[in-house]
């Protein structure tokens, strides 16, 4: 069975609502590919505009963030409820900068991912290791440490629907791309912790994309490895690049 490309852009904290309506119409002629899953995953103040500037098209909405409460006194917080109300489909959970600079520990992303599953949002699961831990070879253990937590008392079935992103923290907005073969590597090492944790029919459905300053130039390579389902993009997804990323095999 062949799995559908997913990619999604990851804006992080760029564009103002201004920038985003506007950006979007930029996007939206260049992003249009009938073999691939489009996503703009924006600022939670962006959510309602662009919603609105994509209706009709081919781009789905992504949340970067959410709160594991539906409701209630949490200052600042988003709930899914309210972003499923505003439109979202997809949740970016478990970024490298929202683990680093915001605390968020696998507990918490496990409970984060239980939450977007019983509310309906589809989690865009990120993982990857740091550049310390790639020099002393011991990115294997540490992504599979993350993967197990973070799925800890998920079902197969919700699994095989789900997206996992493999972010290596070195090569995001680095300019330094993994390789396509040590991308390729970890994506394949990844399907393969699943098969072991669930079954190989759910690790055969799973969509891993591989994410960290992937471009209009090393898209395609990347594209064509066997267990590479997509990617996540950060710079280039605020950049008519972005539609050559999305139309890698035109
Ligand atoms: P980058 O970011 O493409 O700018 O490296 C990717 C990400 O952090 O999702």
């Amino acid at each position: 069975m062949a799995r559908r490309k997913i990619i999604a852009g990851n804006w992080k904290m760029n564009m103002t609502p201004t920038e985003a309506v506007a950006l979007c119409e930029t996007l939206k002629p260049l992003v249009v590919n009938d073999d691939v899953d489009v996503v703009f995953c924006v600022p939670a103040i962006d959510i309602v505009p662009v919603a609105k500037a994509v209706e009709g098209t081919n781009i789905a909405v992504g949340a970067e963030n959410f709160y594991i409460e539906d409701k209630g006194a949490y200052t600042g917080e988003i709930s899914a409820p309210m972003l499923l109300d505003a439109g979202v489909k997809y949740v970016i959970i478990g970024h490298s900068e929202r683990r680093e600079y915001f605390g968020e520990d696998d507990a918490f992303l496990n409970a984060k991912v239980k939450k977007a599953f019983a509310s309906g949002l589809t989690p865009i699961l990120c993982c990857g290791e740091s550049k310390e831990l790639r020099e002393r070879n011991a990115y294997k253990d540490w992504i599979n440490l993350q993967i197990k937590a973070d799925l800890d008392g998920i079902t197969a079935e919700q699994v095989a629907s789900m997206v996992i992103a493999y972010e290596p923290i070195w090569a995001i907005g680095t300019g330094l791309t993994a390789t396509s073969d040590q991308a390729q590597e970890v994506c394949a090492m990844i399907r393969n912790t699943i098969a072991e944790m669930y079954d190989t029919d759910t690790a055969e459905k799973v969509r891993i994309q591989y994410g960290g300053s992937m471009n209009a130039g090393n898209a395609a390579e990347l594209l064509a490895k066997p267990d590479i389902d997509g990617g996540l993009i950060g710079g280039a997804a605020l950049k008519p690049d972005f539609g050559k990323i999305v139309n890698y095999n035109k």
